[in-house]
């Protein structure tokens, strides 16, 4: 394993466009910086999409209708996705995460809240084809809210919700949230906050590297660097180097590698691309969903559509 994520990171590292993937952030001190983040005042998306969901629950309840199984992708610790078992009420909760061991237990916990509701917890790669083959002939309705679809690529999100589309069969949808273009000031503060907790977030991915592979990355070398590219319609996380600086990635019983960075190199480290409306239901439509409701809140800050195929 760590001979494979070195080989990953040494790729990365030394392309064109140096870069650490966003897989990295979240360790354990990582995921709680996470939970930090969505906490704070400048980091708007969390609480104006809870707001959409809580003043919208009956028309969205209205919308699904009727649910078989929830399919909680990315559900970390399914306190969003409980939030739905009073009104869309799930015969089934199937709750997907990268990491098995955090979701069972918050499956586990939940299970007894909900004993009527039956729940099971699995491990999930979000950039593979998903497929439920045991679940075909019951109405899914996949739940991925947060605007995680933000992270992808365009393409890569094209393809996971052609992928959506054709696992909804014949029935079902998609209860999906994601984070609108807006003022670029607005933008620049949810990622830029004042107390550093997105900058500790954003270096914390080199501690997890360092840990993950025995690389030497120093923090106080690298800064946060994040901007909106308003011509690509995405924030752009970097680590910005703070002088020169030599990483070593150990060779693993061959040669070490070393690589150099010069004063302002850039690693990137993460893309959060923004959508409006209007771009996002196309790209909905497109991937096969023929019926689509949105909400939104009054400063149109954030979006919730349930597609239906
Ligand atoms: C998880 N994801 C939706 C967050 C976002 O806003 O793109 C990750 C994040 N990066 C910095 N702050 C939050």
């Amino acid at each position: 394993m760590k001979h494979i994520l070195t080989e990953e990171l040494l790729q990365s590292l030394t392309a064109d466009t140096p870069s650490i993937s966003p897989k990295f952030f979240y360790d354990d001190i990582g995921s709680h910086l996470f939970d930090v983040i969505t906490l704070l005042d400048e980091y708007y998306p969390t609480r104006t999409e809870k707001w959409i969901m809580d003043t919208y629950q009956r028309g969205i309840a209205d919308a699904v209708a009727h649910c078989d199984v929830l399919i909680d992708l990315g559900a970390g610790n399914c306190a969003k996705g409980s939030q739905l078992f009073d009104s869309i009420a799930p015969k089934q909760y199937r709750a997907l995460d990268i990491s098995k061991e955090y979701v069972e237990a918050a499956v586990a916990d939940l299970q007894k809240q909900f004993p009527q509701i039956e729940m099971s917890a699995h491990a999930i790669d979000l950039s593979l084809p998903l497929a439920f083959p045991d679940l075909q002939a019951l109405r899914k309705v996949f739940f991925y809210p947060g605007s995680s679809i933000g992270n992808f690529d365009p393409e890569k999100a094209d393809q996971f919700f052609m992928n959506l589309a054709q696992e909804c069969y014949e029935s079902g949808g998609l209860l999906i949230g994601v984070d609108l273009v807006k003022d670029t000031q607005t933008l620049h503060l949810a990622y830029n906050d004042p107390l550093g907790v997105t900058a500790a977030f954003n270096l914390n991915a080199l501690l997890n590297v360092n840990r993950l592979i025995g690389s030497n990355f120093q923090l106080q070398d690298w800064e946060h660097h994040a901007f909106f590219n308003a011509s690509l319609s995405r924030i752009e996380m970097h680590l910005r180097a703070r002088s020169d600086v030599q990483v070593i990635l150990p060779g693993n019983g061959s040669q070490d590698h070393i690589i150099s960075f010069g004063v302002g190199d850039l690693i990137h480290t993460e893309n959060s691309y923004k959508y409006t409306q209007e771009h996002f239901v196309e790209k909905l439509r497109r991937a096969g969903f023929a019926d689509i409701q949105c909400w939104t809140d009054p400063n149109k800050y954030f979006l919730v559509c349930f597609a239906k195929v």
